[in-house]
C-alpha cells in the first residue's frame, strides 16, 4: 500500500492573521494540483482566520499544540474541542522547541497525541536527537525510545494512522539539513521499532516526515528515501513560493 506524503509548514510564533492570510491566499492556487497531503500550522490566534481561508482548498490545517483536557483550569492550553470547533484537522506535537523551552516531555506528548486522536485530530507526533547525542552515536535509540514513548497506549490500527516527524535538532533553522542517508536511517529505524511493538502493517501504513532546514533544492533528494514520506517544514514554509515548491516537487 503506497503512502500519500505529507509535507506540512511550521509556522511556528510567525505570521500574524493579516500575513497567514495573505500567505495562504497565495499558496492555495500554487499547490492546489498537489500530490501530497498540504497542511499548514499556524499559532494559535490565526487558526480560525486560516482555517475559514483554507475552506475549499486543499491545504488542511495544524496547530502547533494541544492540551489534553477538554476544558478547565489550564491557562495558556487550547482543547482538543475548541480546535475541532474551528475545523483544524492535525496538530504539531512534542516539537523540540516546546521540549527544550518549555519543559515537555514524552508522558506530555503522549497524553496529549491520544486527546488529539480521540478528537479526529491528526497527531504530527515530533522526535529527533540533540547535536550532543548524534556525536555519541546513541541517536537511533534515543529516537526510538521517544517513538515508543510517545505512542504508548495506541493501538497498531491507530497506529497507522499518524504522522511522525523526525527532527535532528542540529538540522532545525541552522541551514544544516541532515543528509539523505542520516534522514533515511532514522526514518527507517522509527518504521522498524513500530513494526516491532505494533506490527508490519501499523508500521506499512504510518507516515514519516524528515525535518530540519528543508529546502526547494533538497526535497526531491528528500523525497527518494523509501522510508520518508514527507517534510515538516519550518522557514520555507513562511513564503508561499518556496513551500509551493517544497509541495511540488
Ligand atoms: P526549519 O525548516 O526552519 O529548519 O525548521 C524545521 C522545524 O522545526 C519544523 O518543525
Amino acid at each position: 500500500m503506497a503512502r500519500t506524503p505529507i509535507i506540512a509548514g511550521n509556522w511556528k510564533m510567525n505570521n500574524t492573521i493579516a500575513e497567514g492570510t495573505q500567505l495562504v491566499k497565495d499558496l492555495a492556487p500554487l499547490v492546489k494540483d498537489a500530490k501530497v497531503d498540504v497542511v499548514v500550522c499556524p499559532t494559535s490566534t490565526a487558526l480560525a482566520a486560516i482555517t475559514a481561508e483554507t475552506k475549499g482548498t486543499n491545504i488542511h490545517v495544524g496547530a502547533q499544540n494541544v492540551h489534553w483536557e477538554d476544558h478547565g483550569a489550564f491557562t495558556g492550553e487550547i482543547s482538543t474541542k475548541m480546535l475541532t470547533e474551528i475545523g483544524v484537522d492535525y496538530c504539531v506535537l512534542g516539537h523540540s522547541e516546546r521540549r527544550d523551552y518549555f519543559g515537555e516531555t514524552n508522558e506530555g506528548v503522549n497524553k496529549r497525541a491520544h486527546a488529539a486522536f480521540a478528537a479526529g485530530i491528526t497527531p504530527i507526533i515530533c522526535c529527533g536527537e540533540p547535536l550532543e547525542i548524534r556525536e555519541r552515536g546513541s541517536y537511533l535509540d534515543y529516537v526510538a525510545f521517544q517513538v515508543l514513548e510517545a505512542l504508548a497506549g495506541f493501538k497498531p490500527e491507530e497506529v497507522a494512522k499518524l504522522v511522525i516527524a523526525y527532527e535532528p535538532i542540529w538540522a532545525i533553522g541552522t541551514g544544516k539539513t541532515a543528509t539523505f542517508d542520516q534522514a533515511e536511517e532514522v526514518c527507517g529505524h522509527i518504521r522498524e521499532t513500530i513494526k516491532k511493538s505494533y506490527g508490519a502493517e501499523a508500521a506499512e501504513a504510518v507516515r514519516i516526515q524528515y525535518g530540519g532546514s528543508v529546502k526547494p533544492a533538497t526535497i526531491k533528494d528528500l523525497m527518494q528515501q523509501p522510508n520518508v514520506d514527507g517534510a515538516l517544514v519550518g522557514g520555507a514554509s513562511l513564503k508561499a513560493k518556496d513551500f509551493s515548491e517544497i509541495v511540488n516537487f
